[in-house]
């Protein structure tokens, strides 16, 4: 089974080729083609929703052609369309979503309407042909949750963000060191020179019980410091940013210890994985720490390859593929739609501020 997938969530343009095939197991990635906004973003310190949208508009076509070249392909030979309808930011949704119900009712073929998360839930299925169920931490600019990946469509939410994504915690801290955006892969990269030792952070909500997140704290106690230390040189940057990432790294895996704790239950043995997936987990200082954890409870350690963490076709190509082959195709009228929970059965997060 051969399918085009199309993401246009956030602030990547990306369409791929990917083949599933037939019987099951892992995929085969054709072509990802990925057009970054990052530069038309960057004066901004963030992503802004209208420029995105129309960047999308402008490069999404293209992708499309890319994509469908390297592959050594073209409409004729696809099974299928799939596109991200949600969640994100809801003008750059519709244009991809807009753009392959087009094709998909100009060629006569399925169309399957995609959540984002679960593109970056199943990823670990496309690279590593991972069985069900796994436990999975999912960490991106704009969500932070530990599931259980019990089937295709099918998740059970141990704990969520009671205010900011983890990415999004990166993101302001960046920004407000001054270091650009995304922020992500600019706090890692000085990071590496600080002394993380140096400064004292809160670790919101460590040692409590469940599997929630909470980021708001330790962002508000970074910017104090950050305030505190004004003019901050580059060595008192690299400090707070080797800081800042100590202290995630020891809320993550404590939250990830709870949920491996939690989903001994659910998840039997021989079925014990922690998947890590989402643009935060390309952070190799995060992904060292969440393995030692994940092997000290038997849990084997499985982390996409580092362009597939970050926002991509593929990911959506194989969802969608995966959805395909249950029969799971979506009417043409199917709607974007900027909130779409993976279990919509799970109580809401409960504290200040919540978001999730
Ligand atoms: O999954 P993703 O590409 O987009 C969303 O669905 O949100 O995740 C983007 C997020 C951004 O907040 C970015 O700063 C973060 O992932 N990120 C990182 C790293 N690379 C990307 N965070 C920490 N370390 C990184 N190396
Ligand atoms: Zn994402």
């Amino acid at each position: 089974m051969t399918i085009l997938g199309i993401e246009t969530s956030c602030d990547e343009t990306a369409a791929a080729v990917v083949r599933r095939p037939a019987g099951g197991g892992r995929g085969e990635i054709l072509s990802n083609a990925v057009f970054s906004q990052i530069e038309a973003h960057a004066p901004f310190g963030g992503v802004v929703p209208e420029i995105a949208a129309r960047a999308h508009v402008e490069h999404l076509d293209g992708l499309i052609a890319r994509a469908l070249r390297d592959a050594g392909t073209d409409f004729a030979g696809l099974d299928g369309i799939a596109a991200t309808a949600g969640p994100g930011l809801i003008g750059g949704v519709i244009v991809g979503l807009m753009t392959a119900k087009g094709i998909a009712a100009a060629r006569g073929l399925p169309f399957i309407a995609v959540n984002h998360l679960e593109g970056h839930a199943l990823t670990a299925r496309l690279t590593d042909d991972l069985p069900f169920p796994y436990l999975l931490l999912l960490v991106s600019g704009g969500h932070s949750q530990l599931l259980v990946v019990e089937g295709v469509g099918r998740y059970r939410r141990l704990g969520t963000t009671i205010d900011d994504a983890v990415g999004e915690a990166f993101d302001k801290v960046a920004k407000l060191m001054g270091l650009g955006y995304p922020g992500g892969p600019a706090v890692e990269r000085i990071a590496r020179e600080g002394d993380g030792a140096r400064f004292a952070l809160p670790r919101p909500m460590l040692g409590r019980e469940g599997c929630d997140f909470s980021f708001s704290g330790l962002k508000t106690a970074v910017r104090q410091l950050a305030e505190a230390h004004a003019p901050l040189s580059e060595e008192d940057k690299a400090d707070i940013a080797a800081a800042f990432q100590i202290a995630v790294a020891d809320v993550l895996s404590d939250r990830c210890e709870n949920a491996m704790a939690a989903a001994n239950d659910i998840i039997p043995p021989g079925h014990r994985r922690l998947v890590v997936a989402g643009g935060v987990a390309a952070n190799m200082v995060l992904r060292e720490r969440l393995m030692v954890s994940a092997h000290a409870f038997g849990y084997e350690f499985v982390v996409p390859p580092l362009k597939l963490c970050t926002d991509n076709g593929a990911m959506i190509a194989w969802a969608g593929a995966e959805r395909m082959a249950l029969g799971l195709t979506d009417p043409i009228d199917t709607g974007p739609r900027a909130r779409w929970p993976l279990d919509p059965d799970a109580a809401p997060a409960r504290g200040a501020g919540v978001k999730a």
